[in-house]
């Protein structure tokens, strides 16, 4: 039974989230003039180490930008800066997910690199605290969350578009307790949701792409995700030529492990944690989640990372060294096609695929493959 007092505490908090979400939605139409990074003089690539394997795979991949970027760092037109300080244990010790100095020190570079950090389990009893990556999505406005995999033998070739910063996230450590009953909270917005439609539409006409799934449960969570699937239609009006087709999130999971439907999509939009699970599926079929990168774009500031944790059982098994960098690597050819060097990005993915013909260069995750450190020297030879 719920008493009184914790009703009108619940439905007070309530309403605090109620007015704060309108608010951060009244902000999303106050639209910021994306970075032409041809015309700056110096780029700002931040480099974030995170926990667990975060460090070491992060360090692979900053070689790799030091050395493609050589003459670049040497002219000053490119700065890779450490930034130091979003770790556990800090973010702990100062009761933050992401400590106020570090995120004015983000906050200076134009674009990310960053690890995996950890996200204490809510529900131990132990302090809450919110994921760095949700808070550096939302303070970063870090919308977009594109994720592509591909597996050319199987005519897989898609690219999810995850809305990033809605949906379960949003409010995901501010759910309500009352008595003996949790509430957690699910938002979606008309434009948060035009916004990533129009990003994944965009995605689709500039790249020859046919056909955009959208993925929801709009059987079930009428409201978010109907009206979801409703704006994302609505968008692809303007895109006569690309085909939208819906998918709920079950099935979808279904058939991308099926060999008869998996060539068939090609872009996927889909809601913040749909597009988290189906994105983990996805890059376990193209050879597992250390394989996959991610990029998450706003208007003004982009951040790269891997797609998987800071994966702390393998820190426990004692296999940290066996952790793969090719999903960061893979979000470092983001990060260099973003900021206009898509040569160098050619020049890294040239050097992957030429790495990853030789069967002795496999990264498994396990003693059966070689270290992140044996791979990245082999790697730097090819660059
Ligand atoms: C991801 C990760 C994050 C998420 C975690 C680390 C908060 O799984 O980027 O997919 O759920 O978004
Ligand atoms: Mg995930």
């Amino acid at each position: 039974m719920i008493d009184e007092l914790s009703l009108k505490k619940a439905v007070s908090a309530f309403e605090t989230l109620l007015r704060g979400q309108t608010e951060r939605a009244e902000k999303m139409k106050e639209n910021a003039e994306p970075i032409d990074f041809s015309k700056i003089q110096k780029t700002v690539v931040g480099i974030i180490g995170g926990d667990g394997i975060g460090p070491l795979i992060v360090s692979s991949a900053e070689k790799v930008l030091r050395k493609l970027l050589f003459d670049e760092i040497a002219r000053g037109s490119v700065e890779l800066k450490n930034i130091e300080g979003l770790t556990i244990e800090n973010r702990l010790n100062k009761g933050e997910s992401v400590p106020e100095e570090v995120l004015c020190e983000i906050k200076k570079c134009h674009v990310l690199l960053k690890g995996p950090t950890t996200t204490p389990k809510g529900g131990t009893g132990a302090k809450e605290l919110e994921s760095a990556n949700v808070t550096l999505r939302r303070e970063l406005d870090l919308f977009s969350n594109v994720r592509p995999v591909c597996v050319p033998e199987k005519g897989i070739d898609w690219t999810f578009f995850r809305e990033n910063t809605e949906g379960e996230y949003v409010l995901g450590s501010r759910g309500v307790e009352a008595g003996e009953l949790c509430c957690d909270f699910k938002v979606t917005t008309v434009e948060g949701t035009k916004r990533i439609a129009r990003a994944a539409y965009e995605f689709a006409r500039k790249n020859g792409k046919k056909r955009v799934t959208v993925v929801t449960k709009a059987n079930i969570m009428k409201k978010t995700d109907g009206m979801f699937a409703r704006i994302c239609r609505e968008v692809g009006e303007d895109y006569p030529e690309i085909e939208t087709e819906d998918r709920y999130v079950d099935i979808m999971a279904a058939e991308m492990i099926s060999e008869k439907t998996q060539s068939h999509f090609e872009v996927i939009l889909a809601p913040n944690l749909y597009g988290d699970i189906l994105t983990d599926e996805a890059a376990q079929i193209q050879g597992g989640v250390g394989t996959a990168g991610s990029a998450n774009t706003g208007a003004k500031y982009a951040m790269f990372e891997a797609i998987h944790g800071s994966a702390p059982r393998m820190i426990e098994e004692g296999l940290g060294d066996y952790a793969n960098p090719e999903s960061i690597l893979e979000a470092t050819k983001m990060l260099l096609c973003h900021i206009g060097r898509n040569e160098k990005a050619k020049k890294l993915a040239d050097a992957m695929k030429k790495c990853g013909e030789d069967p002795k260069n496999k990264v498994t995750g396990d003693r059966n493959g070689i270290t992140c450190i044996e791979y990245t020297e082999k790697l730097l030879k090819l660059l």
